[in-house]
């Protein structure tokens, strides 16, 4: 038999109540004015600015609901690391003119220690982006960057984003840029085939950034990583639609800084028009991407599952056909297999100019579906290991062929 030590009971829950006030509480959006249902700019925009002066760290704290959002900013430097909990979901004005030329829906800048976790059944942000998609001439004018990204997260240090649904933004769904020790796990991005530039996730002058698990489908590419883009490891990535994981387009401006480490592994592709491609420009200024690695990728359906592509010029927007001088060395494919739309299912398209180096290609197996696949090679002499169908470089990989 138990006999409740009643005066015990007592002040342990008075210990345990005042630990419970000593903790700084969620600071939750709609103590700051966000309604439910409503409005949550506001709220947001409270809860961030007293989460980013506390001396402590701070939790910021979403319930469930369906919120309105406009462009926010969130911005650091901050006094000490913010996580955000997310039960409810965003909608976006889906006029693009209700965003006043602002580039970013929801823009995080300047913080050192972020956590974003979206729980069971929220943490979805929808851009809206069906009625600005009408409105984007940017093939025809060049000029692409007049649309809100949904997400950028500029000079973002030792950052982890759980969850997260990216749907239907208006551009990019997310923009990472100067960021440094950053994840982004277990995201679903998504917005249909024909919604132009779309791209899932652009990584630039970065250091220390992993995509892992994630779900990407949109109307452009599924990630690509610009310039300075490195130790980037982008790990068991379903992509489909769209346009693929790509390195690049290098070397259209002067004085990028280098692509170096970049890891793909144990990803699929799905309908896409690229599986993994490296590409730089025509006519280019010089640049250079090193140690970039590709394995273990499953690719159904796709038109160019393996590709280097050094004569890129979208839209023919180059003027003179001169080689790129963008220089590509230490790259591997390796267990690549699959299902091709197209005959040449690997191609090597290297520069005239500055051929690649250190290229290896390791147990290929793609087919096409309409007869014999092949692959295609310009300017680079790989090294080959283990199986190849199609036989590399069109030649079998015999040494006795050398
Ligand atoms: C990277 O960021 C995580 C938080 O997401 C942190 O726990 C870890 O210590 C950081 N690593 C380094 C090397 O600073
Ligand atoms: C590969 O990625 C899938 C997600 O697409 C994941 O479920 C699986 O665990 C990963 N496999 C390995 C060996 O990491
Ligand atoms: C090629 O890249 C890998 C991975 O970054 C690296 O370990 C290796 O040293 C590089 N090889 C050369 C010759 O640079």
């Amino acid at each position: 038999m138990k006999i409740i030590n009643l005066p015990l009971f007592i002040s342990l829950f008075y210990l345990f109540a005042s630990v419970a006030r000593s903790q700084p509480a969620g600071l939750d959006i709609t103590k700051f004015g966000a309604k439910p249902d409503g409005d949550a700019t506001q709220g947001l925009m409270g809860a961030w600015k007293e989460a980013c002066a506390a001396t402590a760290p701070a939790t910021i704290v979403v319930p469930a609901g369906e919120f309105l959002l406009n462009a926010v900013k969130l911005m650091g430097p901050c006094k000490a690391p913010i996580t955000i909990e997310i039960s409810g979901n965003f909608k976006a004005p889906a006029d693009p003119a209700q965003f006043k030329g602002e580039d970013t829906w929801v823009k995080i800048q300047n913080v050192e220690g972020l956590t974003i976790n979206a729980l069971q059944g929220g943490g979805t942000f929808d851009g809206q982006g069906q009625m600005a998609w009408k409105q984007n001439d940017c093939a025809k004018t060049g000029t692409c960057n007049n649309l809100p990204y949904n997400f950028r997260l500029n000079t973002v240090t030792n950052g982890q984003i759980n969850g997260i649904k990216s749907l239907n933004s208006k551009l990019y769904h997310f923009g990472i840029l100067g960021c440094k020790n950053l994840t982004l796990n277990e995201l679903t991005i998504d917005a249909p085939k024909d919604s132009l530039n779309t791209d899932g996730m652009h990584i630039g002058r970065s250091n220390g950034v992993h995509v892992t698990n994630s779900k990407i489908g949109t109307g452009d590419d599924c990630i690509s990583m610009g310039d300075g883009a490195v130790d980037v490891h982008v790990e068991g990535i379903t992509c489909g639609p769209g346009h693929g994981i790509s390195i690049g387009s290098m070397g259209r401006y002067p004085n990028e800084t280098p692509n170096t480490g970049i890891f793909v592994k144990n990803c699929t592709f799905i309908d896409t028009d690229n599986g993994v491609r490296i590409k730089s420009w025509m006519n280019s200024y010089q640049a250079e991407a090193s140690d970039l690695h590709f394995e273990d990728i499953t690719v159904t359906n796709v038109l160019n599952p393996v590709i280097i592509d050094q004569e890129y010029c979208p839209y023919n927007h180059c003027k003179e056909k001169t080689p790129s001088k963008v220089k590509l060395s230490n790259i591997s494919f390796k267990n690549i297999k699959g299902t091709a739309r197209s005959a040449e299912v690997v191609k090597l398209l290297c520069s005239a100019g500055i051929p690649c180096e250190q290229v290896e290609l390791a147990d290929i197996d793609l087919t096409f579906s309409g007869g014999a696949a092949v692959s295609q090679c310009k300017n680079v002499k790989p090294t080959i290991v283990g199986k190849q169908n199609p036989v590399a470089c069109g030649a079998p990989a015999t040494p006795a062929a050398e």
